[in-house]
């Protein structure tokens, strides 16, 4: 289950062209297991009828705070307690300004102000770029951050006045992401983990490979599930057609020895070291400066060992971190899994059996957990589920380590 599965999810709408991009996030709020309730300001009605998100959410959309049928039953105070996480997407500069200053003028910011100090309050800024690093907005922004807000994006690209610069709301998945992260509890707040993701890519020549099936959601929603509890995290992956998680810091790979390379210069310092990438064991002898013509019927490529950077970032010793690896099996699951993780000096391993169309490049899988002196099975689910229910295990066994 993700962070935000059961939650009551507050969203508040403001006057922002990407209202209607409020739309969708009521439907994955939804997906992602919550109960979502939308309070829009005057302006946010100018651009979304409140029917739709009516409609979307199954509950009334307040605006007003002197709603005299609404006051009955649901005042701005209930409703402050009712939520759980109040995230207002997206946030017009005005709103941000209003909320800096503790202005009460309409019912979203008499409900921010209203709100339990345990309530994390969340805004997405949505605005022209030029309005966006006004010394005004990023003044007031500085000041929400202060106090506590968290301030997701705004992210970079061309925006609906057809500039282009920093102030678009961030992608509906990214903002989700972003969002997960802002529950807690964080126990790996303060704490770094460094992860491996992905397949490599081993060239032969200029434009050939040797690379594999992985596709790196599971490496990448471990990112995500370290980054919810409040991790700092730094992603070292190879080729992958993923979205990287909110806040956390991507570093880009082809080979292994590339890879090898960003591990050693990233894990000092490091919690935790999570190897989930599918490393290439072998690359090419040689790699052709131009490339390979083909001509005899059959073509024989040299291979020769990659090093293995899980057992070398487990063989760095004094001040090392907590290492967990993965392996992929077709039989002899545990047996197989337990030799790896004495062999190659390992805090941890998570084996999964890739015999029956599980494991890579599917959507979802299961895990046998493996430490010294004992084990968890993690039963078939989403990678996304299986990544916080692994990291879980992780977080309990590295703190029970006296880490
Ligand atoms: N790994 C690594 N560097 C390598 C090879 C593997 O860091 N050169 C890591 C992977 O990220 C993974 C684990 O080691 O965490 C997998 O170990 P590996 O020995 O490759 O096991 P399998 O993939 O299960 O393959 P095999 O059965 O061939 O040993």
């Amino acid at each position: 289950m993700g962070m935000l599965h059961g939650r009551r999810v507050l969203l508040g709408v403001t006057g922002s062209v990407a209202a209607y991009k409020a739309c969708d996030f009521v439907r994955r709020l939804q997906e992602a297991g919550c109960e979502v309730r939308v309070v829009m300001t005057a302006a946010a009605c100018e651009f979304v009828a409140p029917l739709s998100f009516q409609a979307l959410s199954g509950f009334p959309v307040r605006s007003a705070v002197f709603d005299a049928q609404a006051e009955a039953g649901m005042d701005h105070i209930s409703l402050a307690r009712w939520a759980e996480v109040i995230v207002i997407a997206p946030a017009s500069a005005n709103f941000i300004a209003r909320l800096a200053h503790g202005l009460a003028d309409d019912l979203l910011s008499t409900l921010c102000l209203a709100r339990l100090v345990q309530t994390p309050l969340c805004v997405a800024p949505a605005m022209n770029h030029g309005m966006w690093l006004n010394a005004a907005t990023q003044e007031n922004v500085s000041t929400l951050r202060r106090r506590g807000v968290f301030v997701l994006g705004p992210g970079q690209g061309v925006q609906a006045c057809g500039e282009v610069g920093e102030g678009r709301l961030l992608e509906i998945p990214v903002l989700l992401g972003a969002l997960e992260q802002c529950v807690g509890p964080w126990p790996l707040r303060g704490r770094r983990v460094v992860l491996t993701a992905g397949p490599t890519r081993e060239a032969l020549d200029p434009v050939r490979y040797v690379g594999n099936r992985s596709s790196g959601r599971m490496g990448y929603a471990l990112a995500q599930a370290a980054a919810c509890r409040g991790a700092e995290v730094v992603l070292v992956s190879g080729p992958c057609a993923l979205a990287v998680p909110y806040g956390v810091r991507h570093v880009a790979v082809e080979s292994a020895a590339q890879m090898r390379e960003a591990v050693l210069a990233e894990v000092g310092g490091c919690d935790v070291f999570i190897g989930a990438a599918a490393v290439a064991d072998y690359r090419a002898a040689a790699v052709a400066a131009q490339k390979l013509k083909k001509g005899a019927d059959d073509w024989c490529v040299s291979l020769v060992r990659n090093p293995d950077i899980l057992a070398e970032v487990a063989a760095l010793g004094v001040g090392r971190p907590f290492v967990v690896g993965f392996a992929a099996e077709t039989g002899r699951l545990v047996e197989l899994a337990r030799d790896k993780l004495v062999r190659k000096g390992l805090d941890m391993i998570a084996a999964n059996d890739v015999s029956e169309g599980q494991g890579f490049d599917v959507a979802d899988n299961a895990l046998s957990v493996l430490w010294g002196d004992g084990g968890v099975d993690l039963p078939r689910q989403s990678k996304e589920a299986l990544a916080h229910a692994l990291l879980d295990v992780i977080v309990a066994r590295y703190l029970a380590k006296g880490c």
